[in-house]
């Protein structure tokens, strides 16, 4: 087991997607886990479940990460629960796609303080304990759309993540004579069922088209990254992006 006995604290983490399948990568590998969701209830029934499944300790909490004391008291409640932070993946993020021109105050407010300020406050909460404790691994989730241009609405969405990606490089700088690492991994297209209430059915196909390995990206593929990135196999490696993409992006 990989991650025996860690701590891992996850954002946005009982959803359809990538969240839910890095807690249950992460479970497998034997760390106790902290599910964290914007829905409560949500959080603690994956907790329940992992429990079950895989028999180490899982705690489920809402935390809405854009609210900075729901963020602060999840940290605070973990540290109550397990004594410590080894793990950090903040999975949270969210579009509202909408071109500039027409780009309301709120889609842009949402976007950039889900996806940007929520790594913010989950980073910032977290990173005295991991420095207290001379160790830690975290990981943000970014996106290719924060490297390229995208036409079909996604510039406050591709703003955050490129600014997930700058603000990951510093904290990977400032928390490095901790022995904490900090990256970020970028997906491209990865389908969940909530996929289709977001985009419109030609981008999906637009999406899909851009991939030239022949298969279609999956949760899971994204939540491998992420164990590598936190394992001990990853502990040289800080302050990069991994792009996990099928080559749809080429850097
Ligand atoms: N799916 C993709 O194609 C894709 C591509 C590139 C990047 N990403 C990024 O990957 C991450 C996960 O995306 P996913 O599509 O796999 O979804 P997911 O299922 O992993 O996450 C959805 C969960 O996010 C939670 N959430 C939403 N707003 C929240 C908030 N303010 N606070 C806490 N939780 C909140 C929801 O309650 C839901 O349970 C996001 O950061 C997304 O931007 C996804």
């Amino acid at each position: 087991m990989k991650l025996k006995n860690k701590v891992a604290f996850l954002t946005a983490a009982a959803g359809v997607g990538i969240g839910q399948a890095v807690v249950r990568t992460f479970a497998r590998e034997g760390a106790r886990i902290v599910v964290t969701d914007a829905h409560a209830d949500r959080a603690r029934n994956v907790a329940l479940a992992i429990q079950k499944e895989y028999g180490t300790d899982a705690l489920g909490l809402g935390c809405d990460v854009t609210r900075r004391n729901e963020v602060e008291l999840a940290v605070k409640e973990t540290i109550v629960n397990f004594g410590r932070i080894d793990i950090l993946f903040n999975n949270a993020g969210t579009n509202r796609p909408s071109q500039i021109a027409d780009m309301k105050d709120e889609d842009w407010e949402l976007v950039i303080n889900v996806s940007l300020r929520g790594v913010f406050y989950c980073c910032r909460a977290v990173l005295p304990i991991m420095m207290d404790q001379k160790y830690g691994r975290i990981v943000n989730t970014t996106s290719v759309a924060g490297f390229r241009g995208l036409k079909a609405g996604h510039a406050h969405y591709a703003a955050a993540k490129a600014g997930v990606m700058a603000f990951t490089r510093c904290l990977a700088m400032e928390a490095a004579p901790y022995y904490i690492t900090a990256n970020t991994v970028a997906p491209s297209f990865i389908y969940n069922e909530f996929i289709p209430h977001i985009y419109p059915e030609e981008e999906i196909e637009r999406m899909y088209e851009e991939i030239p390995y022949p298969r279609k990206g999956a949760p899971q593929d994204i939540a491998n990254t992420v164990l590598f990135l936190v394992s001990d196999e990853g502990e040289y490696i800080t302050g990069q992006t991994i792009c996990v993409t099928g080559g749809s992006w080429m850097r």
